[in-house]
This record gives structure tokens, sequence and C-alpha cells, in this order.
């Protein structure tokens, strides 16, 4: 694995929105279409990244390269619930040091973290095996879609964080 030079990682900030919001939305369209329903998509325009973003900040990770947000990671309780790379920082570590931190953070209050990952999204699927979490079982993920959630085909994976 190469070494992403002068990754930073630091907590996420209010002028961080916008950048997470544009990153999020390309990573999710790269990491879901098709392998999703169409009912979703509606409900991923950049529009709903931006509303998506501020209530999970303060539990956000940015990682930044020469000042430029190359991706981020962000944790609820033991679920590790979004982790995003830029296409140009993929296949560099960038996305290594995130899970890292956000296995950090689980680690906190956690034995064991957990997350999702849609069963077509065979490159994130990939990184998690070779990052060391165990794939148990199907999931049937309800991913937020207005007043209600769209069922997406997942698989849940679990790594012992301590
Ligand atoms: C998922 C993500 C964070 C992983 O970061 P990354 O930097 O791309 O990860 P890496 O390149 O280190 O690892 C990906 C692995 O998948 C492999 N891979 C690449 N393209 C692939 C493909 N189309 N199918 C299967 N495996 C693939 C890589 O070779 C690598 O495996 P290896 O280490 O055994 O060679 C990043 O790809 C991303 O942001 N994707 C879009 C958003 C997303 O899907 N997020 C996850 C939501 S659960």
């Amino acid at each position: 694995m190469a070494h992403a030079a002068g990754l930073v990682l630091r907590p996420a900030q209010p002028n961080d929105i916008e950048a997470i919001a544009v990153l999020w939305y390309a990573g999710w369209r790269d990491g879901h279409i098709g392998h999703v329903p169409a009912a979703l998509h509606r409900h991923r325009r950049l529009a709903d990244f931006r509303d998506r973003v501020p209530p999970r900040l303060h539990t956000t990770t940015v990682g930044e390269c020469d000042a430029r947000l190359v991706g981020f990671v962000t944790v609820r309780r033991d679920e590790v619930e979004q982790v995003y790379v830029a296409r140009p920082a993929r296949g560099i570590g960038v996305a290594d040091a995130l899970l890292a931190a956000a296995e950090q953070a689980v680690a906190e209050r956690f034995d064991t973290a957990w997350l999702a990952v849609a069963v077509g999204n065979t490159r994130a699927r990939r990184f998690y095996a070779r990052s060391g979490w165990r794939d148990v079982a199907a999931l049937d993920y309800p991913a937020e879609a207005g007043t209600t959630p769209v069922t997406v085909a997942c698989r849940r994976c679990e790594k012992r964080v301590r």
C-alpha cells in the first residue's frame, strides 16, 4: 500500500460541510449506483448530502492532504457509519488511516465495531476484508430516505477493536 504523504486527520468543523457533502455525493454514486434500489436515488442528490452532513459533524473525522479534504469517516455509537475517500486519493492509504481512526473512536466505549456495506459494493467490501473486518451476516439496512427508509441489501461486517 502506497503511503498517503502529508495526510492529516482532524475533527470536522462547520466550514468543512460543503466539501464533505460534495465528496460524499460523488463517492456515494461510485459505491452505490446499480447496487441499491432506484427509489433511493432521489434521496441522494447533492442537496440531500448537504442536509445529512451537519447532524454528523460532531462524530466526523476528515482527512486532508495539502489543505484539501480527501476523505472523511463518521461513527455512530459502535457503528462505523460512513467511510468516503475522494477518487484521486483512493488506493494510497487514506482510507486505511480514516478507518483506523474510526475504530479507535469506537474502542473508547465498545469492544466490537460494526458496519453495513452494500452487497454489490465490491471495492469497499475488499477494503474492509483487507482491514481485518469479518463479514458476519446478511443485513437489510434501512437507508435514510425522507420519512420512510429504503431497504438496501447489505452485508454486516464486524471487527474487535479492543
Ligand atoms: C471504499 C473506499 C473508502 C476504500 O478506499 P480505497 O482507497 O479505495 O481502498 P483501497 O484501494 O485501499 O482498497 C480497495 C481494495 O479493493 C480492490 N478493488 C479496487 N477496485 C475494485 C473493484 N472494482 N472490485 C473489487 N475490488 C476492487 C483494490 O485492489 C483493493 O484491494 P487490495 O488491497 O487487495 O488490492 C473508497 O473506495 C471509496 O470511497 N469508495 C466510494 C464510497 C464507498 O463505497 N464507501 C463505502 C461505503 S460502505
